[in-house]
């Protein structure tokens, strides 16, 4: 197993997927079980995976991300869908530290009290916490592929509505990022350049 540092220098965007390789529902669900590990605020969880492994599924998808190839050559195509009103799912996710005694009544009440007094009137906030727990679950996806020997590809180029449409999402939900998940086809890019780290960090 690689360590995360080698993940983090190793990783690089795909275009170019085997379109001839499967993924079973077990290493599907074992990707799917490691982002979940990914911190939100609240511990709201206000995001969950898709995954479109199903070839007319991922063709139609593909459509609505403006034709890329890589939607479909992915053995799957994993949408990161936000949820709009994280706050009001808070109870009954914690519920279980309550019952098991990991934290009190009062520990608990205000927990919820806290996080419903960020998010239960600022459409905006849900927004934006939606958005940033579901590009961290992105980034753990993308870490976890890779340590299986996976490549990725993230993705905003698609159109919100019709890729809502085409997973049925609910009115409170919306695509935050597709993530095209499989084995590397040759022809990939090399690993690009970034700035100089003293151009992007500003230590205080
Ligand atoms: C949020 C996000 C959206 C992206 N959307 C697309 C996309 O729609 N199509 C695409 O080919 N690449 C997309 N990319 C890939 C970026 O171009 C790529 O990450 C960037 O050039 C840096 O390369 P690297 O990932 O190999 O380090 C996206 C990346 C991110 C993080």
């Amino acid at each position: 197993m690689i360590s995360i540092i080698d993940a983090i220098n190793g990783r690089t965007s795909a275009n170019n997927f085997d379109p001839t390789h499967e993924m079973s529902d077990d290493e599907i669900r074992e990707l799917a079980r490691l982002t979940n590990e990914t911190p939100t605020s609240f511990n709201m969880q206000n995001y969950r995976l898709i995954a479109v492994k199903q070839a007319a599924k991922k063709a139609s998808l593909k459509l609505a991300a403006f034709g890329q190839p890589k939607v479909t050559d992915a053995a799957v195509t994993f949408a990161i869908v936000g949820k709009m009103k994280g706050h009001e799912a808070l109870p009954a996710l914690i519920k279980p530290m309550l019952d098991g005694g990991f934290i009190d009544q009062a520990a608990y009440d205000g927990w919820i009290a806290m996080c419903n007094g960020m998010h239960a009137e600022n459409p905006a906030m849900q927004r934006d916490e939606a958005i940033r727990s579901g590009a961290l679950a992105a980034m753990t996806l993308m870490y976890a592929a890779h340590a299986k020997g996976l490549v990725t590809g993230a993705m905003i180029g698609f159109d919100p509505a019709a890729v809502s449409q085409e997973l049925g999402l609910t009115s409170n939900e919306f695509p935050v990022m597709l993530v095209a998940v499989g084995k590397a086809a040759g022809g990939n890019w090399p690993r690009k350049v970034r700035r100089p780290v003293d151009e992007m960090v500003t230590i205080l």
